[in-house]
């Protein structure tokens, strides 16, 4: 049999399969049941995007069969072949969406079958910022649980996202692989089928982020070619369906690489059967580079031990938390005070604590010299002291500042990792990320419990309230630039965002000061300063010269854009905002709805059909993604009446600004009210938060209209 061959056959037999799970659902639920996957705006998301076609009902899905048929084609081309994988994969999709009918839900523990939308939204600042450099998708099954976690953990080690489909779920078990998301292992499920888990995924980054319009086919698979970076492994015997799976993928622009005796496709299809090499010709063959740096300490680190969690029981040694002192601090030096690579600890290392460990005060120091650096740059530096001490195996970092609380396993000590191993990790990675400001980094951790107090008082404290006071007085009006933010392009070509000193940007991870380090550290990268110049109306936020940057940066998708309203040429979104914003007509208000939250709002609908409208980097009057932090600045909804629009926030959201939103009343004139803004407890449904706002006597209900 030729490739083609295989392919077509695969191709057959998932369509039969197809047909007979289809007429069997019905036969057992009728036509007219409902048929989606749960937690998505896009259901069911490949026939959808690639056909335009929603499918509501096991009726809808049966008609789809008949696309699956067209595209079987059995003649000895690469485009009917890729044209019968693509059929497969539409196939896998019916199959899984068969499997949840009836409010089933099929996947147990640790599989995760179907990955909701907001998972794909939060992925969305990582992978494009490299801190995920790509998808791996293993299917089957290594020779041994041995080679199959090696394999994993060297992706992971490189803070690829690794998904497992079939057997070596089980390998991953049986070895001990620490998975779930939060370690970038993820199990999707046995069958080949659940396959279709990842290429939805893939599919739907191409909807939300890259404005895809559904059923345009060539421009999705445009999309899924050059911006998706995933791969696909094909381990152990394989079956006809199986290849033409991997032909599916090969559509989609991903790579297969396999173990077994294939016809090879150059660049497309591989053939690695050397384990130790097959981790290397995937990466290379996906066109993925990692950037490692060597640090020298017993553990790991990579970005995958980010979501580690050091418990109680694991524990060895405890720094903060309200049990100790502990603080943490970057400053800025003169060359001559800063001697590079000088790790220093004063007091005892936890050695020191006994076969059972125990708690110690602790203060780190990082200082930073370099005739780039500035003083603003500090916060900047010192926050990426939370995720490089997270990145270590083992460890694990809360909190910031003063209120910094670190914790190191039993596993790290009896690996020999010690305080020292800190000062390591920081003074790497600070060099490795900060190159072009830092010239000289040292690093001093303090246990002695005297020093590490008095230096709170004498050293940390007044910087830190220093830094607040300048935080304070950077408004829009205080500076005289803004930034663009263009990060979020490689996944949402039309999106720019604007970065001002009160208005960060929407996926709340780059702030004003986190934009102007940015292009401190690289003047051609993604955020680029803006000269405000004359501003052409105060009030909607619009400046000549952000126009002019957008029109630009847009390719001339946005000519005009007001950062200070919703109403009026809002800010675009990319796709990866924390929150979103939009108008509650009843109300005359607006809700705010955060990414982790999954219930309906009194818009009727919820947080993931409200973000597919308004992501992919065009302007949606009325809607606006946006930080969390956002909502308490001045800025916000400033030409629409600020905060006080608000009117409902999910309970969540609400605890997590309390404070902030009750100075912000306060500032506005309204002493209470925090306890004003509606929530799901007080209700969903639109009379129902009417009813409570009149209640509470809610400011936006004798506002001027917003239309
Ligand atoms: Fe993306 Fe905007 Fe965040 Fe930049 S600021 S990473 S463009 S969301
Ligand atoms: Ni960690
Ligand atoms: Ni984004």
């Amino acid at each position: 049999m030729t490739l083609f061959d295989i392919i077509f056959t695969g191709s057959e037999q998932a369509l039969e399969a197809c047909k007979s799970v289809v007429e069997q659902t019905i036969k057992e639920y009728g036509e007219n049941e409902k048929v989606s996957f749960p937690n998505t705006a896009y259901s069911l998301p490949t026939i959808y995007a690639a056909t335009g076609q929603k499918i509501g009902t096991l009726a809808d899905l049966k008609g789809a069969i008949g696309v699956i048929e067209s595209l079987i084609v059995k003649e000895q081309n690469l485009e009917k072949a890729l044209n019968a994988g693509l059929a497969t994969a539409v196939v896998a999709e019916v199959i899984e969406a068969c499997k949840y009918v009836g409010g089933k839900n099929p996947y147990e523990e640790p599989c995760v079958g179907f990955i909701p939308d907001t998972v794909i939204r939060s992925m969305g600042v990582p992978l494009v910022t490299g801190d995920i450099p790509g998808v791996a998708v293993v299917i089957g099954e290594a020779p041994t649980a041995e080679d199959a976690a090696k394999i994993i953990k060297d992706y992971q080690s490189k803070g690829i996202l690794v998904t497992l489909v079939g057997k070596i779920i089980d390998q991953a078990i049986e070895s001990k692989v620490k998975m779930g998301l939060e370690f970038r292992v993820v199990p999707l499920g046995y069958d080949v089928t659940s396959v279709t888990h990842i290429v939805s995924f893939a599919i739907r980054a191409a909807l939300i982020f890259g404005n895809i319009k559904p059923g345009d086919l060539p421009e999705l698979l445009k999309y899924t070619k050059e911006r998706v970076p995933a791969f696909v492994n094909a381990l152990g015997p394989l079956s006809e369906l199986v290849v033409s799976a991997g032909a599916g993928a090969i559509a989609l622009g991903f790579p297969v690489i396999t173990d077994q005796d294939v016809q090879e496709v150059p660049m497309n299809l591989i053939v690695q059967k050397d384990y130790d090499k097959l981790v290397q010709t995937s990466l290379e063959a996906r066109g993925i580079k990692i950037k490692i740096t060597e640090i020298p300490i017993p553990v790991g680190f990579a970005p995958a031990f980010e979501g580690e969690r050091v418990r109680k029981d694991d524990m060895f040694a405890e720094f903060g938390g309200g049990r100790t002192t502990a603080w943490e601090l970057v400053r800025k030096r003169d060359l001559s005070e800063v001697e590079d690579h000088k790790i220093e600890l004063i007091g005892p290392d936890i050695d020191t604590l006994g076969p059972d460990g125990g708690k110690l005060p602790l203060a780190i120091i990082v200082d930073v010299a370099g005739k780039n650096m500035q003083e603003d740059f500090e916060p900047v530096m010192e926050r990426r002291i939370h995720y490089f001490t997270n990145y270590t195996e083992g460890v694990m970092h809360i909190g910031q500042r003063d209120i910094a609380w670190i914790r190191i396993s039993k596993s790290a000590y009896e690996a020999g990792f010690r305080l020292k191993h800190i000062g390591e990790v920081l003074y790497a990675k600070m060099l490795d990320e900060f190159g072009s400001i830092a010239d000289r980094v040292q690093v001093t951790i303090i246990t002695d419990k005297e020093k590490v107090e008095e230096l709170l008082e004498e050293v940390a404290r007044p910087r830190y309230e220093a830094r607040d006071a300048r935080l304070a007085g950077l408004t829009d009006e205080s500076v005289d630039t803004f930034y663009s933010c263009l990060l979020c392009q490689s996944f949402a070509p039309a999106h720019v965002c604007i970065v001002t000193p009160e208005r960060l940007g929407l996926c709340g991870a780059v702030s004003w000061l986190d934009a102007k380090a940015t292009y401190e550290l690289d003047s051609t990268g993604p955020c680029q300063p803006i000269v405000k110049g004359e501003c052409e109306d105060e009030v909607k936020g619009s400046w000549e010269s952000i126009n002019k940057r957008v029109a630009e940066q847009s390719h001339g998708a946005t000519t005009k854009v007001n950062i200070y309203t919703i109403m009026e040429d809002p800010m675009t979104s990319c796709g990866c905002f924390e929150c979103i914003c939009g108008i509650m007509p009843e109300a005359n208000g607006v809700i705010i709805v955060n990414r982790e939250y999954h219930g309906m709002t009194p818009l009727g609908m919820t947080f993931g059909e409200l973000a597919s409208t308004t992501g992919g980097g065009v302007q949606t009057p009325g809607f606006m993604g946006h930080g969390r932090q956002f909502i308490t600045s001045k800025k916000f909804l400033y030409a629409d009446g600020g905060l006080a629009r608000v009117v409902w926030m999910p309970k969540e959201l609400k605890e997590a600004l309390k404070e902030k939103l009750i100075e912000r009343g306060k500032e506005i004139g309204i002493e209470n009210f925090y306890d004003m803004i509606a929530d799901e407890e007080v209700g969903v449904e639109p009379d129902a938060v009417v009813e409570f706002l009149t209640k509470v006597g809610h400011p936006a209900l004798s506002m001027d209209p917003m239309f």
